[in-house]
Parts: structure tokens; C-alpha cells; sequence
């Protein structure tokens, strides 16, 4: 089971440091870093996967454009996943799929596998209809993480619908060999257990749980 720890706008540098000493050596983790930290994560680390957790729209390797990050400057820091269109982006920046298909289709372009994100916005709608945009435009070799908006930092969410939900997602996917699908939303120590018996899940996005090294690592270990 692969764990992406995402940690969104979170640690400063010499916490992250630490935290990536105690987990480098699991070979299943992803770490979605802030952007600064991750050439020297990875230099430090060299055996860690890191994500970044946004990229350029843009199509352009390089040039003029301000506080833009593309995945031609991410994969020369050795970056190789990047989170793409997560609920907090929607959210915050007005992202909406058709930036996240061109999102996802640079990082193609540079070997960065993307992690892309969607789900339903209320309890009780069909996961299927935020994801048949995305899946109609991209390739099948990317990571699909379905994250039901109302089950993000949300400690009292109604697990049970999110793992049906989880299922419909992953039998949408059935003939899709190269897809990978992560779920996120409250993932920690406590329900980790419960999916690791959802056949056709290959890992988890994991938030708040991330941040604290016992708890990470009791959900990589799970
Ligand atoms: P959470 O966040 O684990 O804190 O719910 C997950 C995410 O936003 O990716």
C-alpha cells in the first residue's frame, strides 16, 4: 500500500528534516512537501519519494512567469509525483478540472506520476460524476486519489459511506490496469486497518495524520 503524506502549508524546515529522517527508509512513502523543501529533502533523503503538491498550468518548460513552478524545474530537483487539483486548491483558488487535465498532462511530460485529486462535494452524491472529466482526458497512467470533500480534516466523518463510495470508484477503474487509486479523507492510526481490505486500492493520502512521526508511522507499518 503506498501512503502519501501530504503536507499541505505545514512544518518548517528543520521539522520536516526531522520527520524524514525517522520514515526514509520506508519504501512506500510519498512525501508531498512545501515546494522550498523539497531539493533539499531530496538531496538529504535520497531514497524518499517527494511529491510536490501543486504545479504550473502552464506549458512551458521555462520562462518569464512569476512564482510559477513547472514540472520540468520539479523533476530537476528530483521530484516524481505531484498532487493535482486537490479539494484546497478548488477550494481556495477556483481550480477546476479542465486546469487540472493540463496540470496532469505536463507532469506526463516529465515523468512526474500525477496524483490526481476529486471527489464529491456533499455526503450523499455520486462520486462518478466528479470523475468522469478527468478520466475521459487523461492517460491511464496516472494515480487517482478520490477524496470526498465532506471526509477532509473532517474527525466525525461517515466512514462507512466513504468506503461504498471507495468501491464505486475502484470498480469504475477495472479496466484500467496502469491506474492507481488512493483514497483520502480522515485517514489515521485508528481506521487505516479498515482498508486494507478494500480489494483494488493501491494506497492513501493522508493529511493531519502525517505530521506527527508515530502516527505516520503507524499507518505505513498498518
Ligand atoms: P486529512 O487530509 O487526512 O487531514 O483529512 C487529507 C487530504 O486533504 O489530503
Amino acid at each position: 500500500m503506498i501512503i502519501c503524506a501530504n503536507w499541505k502549508m505545514h512544518l518548517r524546515l528543520s521539522e520536516a528534516l526531522e520527520l524524514c529522517k525517522e520514515v526514509q527508509h520506508y519504501g512506500n512513502l510519498i512525501i508531498a512537501a512545501p515546494m522550498p523543501f523539497l531539493s533539499l529533502l531530496s538531496s538529504n533523503y535520497s531514497q524518499i519519494k517527494l511529491a510536490a503538491q501543486d504545479v504550473s498550468m502552464l506549458e512551458q518548460d521555462e520562462g518569464a512567469y512569476t512564482g510559477e513552478v513547472s514540472s520540468y524545474i520539479l523533476s530537476s530537483a528530483n521530484v516524481k509525483y505531484a498532487i493535482i487539483g486537490h479539494y484546497e486548491r478548488r477550494k481556495y483558488f477556483e481550480e477546476n478540472d479542465e486546469l487540472v487535465i493540463l496540470k496532469a498532462k505536463n507532469c506526463l511530460k516529465q515523468n512526474i506520476t500525477p496524483i490526481v485529486c476529486f471527489g464529491e462535494a456533499e455526503l450523499g452524491q455520486d462520486p462518478i460524476s466528479a470523475l468522469e472529466k478527468l478520466a475521459s482526458n487523461l492517460p491511464q497512467n496516472v494515480y487517482y486519489a478520490y477524496e470526498p470533500y465532506w471526509a477532509i480534516g473532517n474527525k466525525n466523518a461517515n466512514m462507512e459511506q466513504a468506503y461504498n463510495n471507495l468501491k464505486k470508484v475502484i470498480k469504475y477503474f477495472t479496466h484500467s490496469p496502469q491506474t492507481k487509486i488512493l483514497y483520502g479523507g480522515s485517514v489515521n492510526s485508528q481506521n487505516v486497518k479498515d482498508f486494507k481490505n478494500i480489494t483494488g486500492l493501491d494506497g492513501l493520502l493522508v493529511g493531519s495524520a502525517s505530521l506527527k512521526i508515530n502516527e505516520l508511522i503507524k499507518i505505513i507499518e498498518a
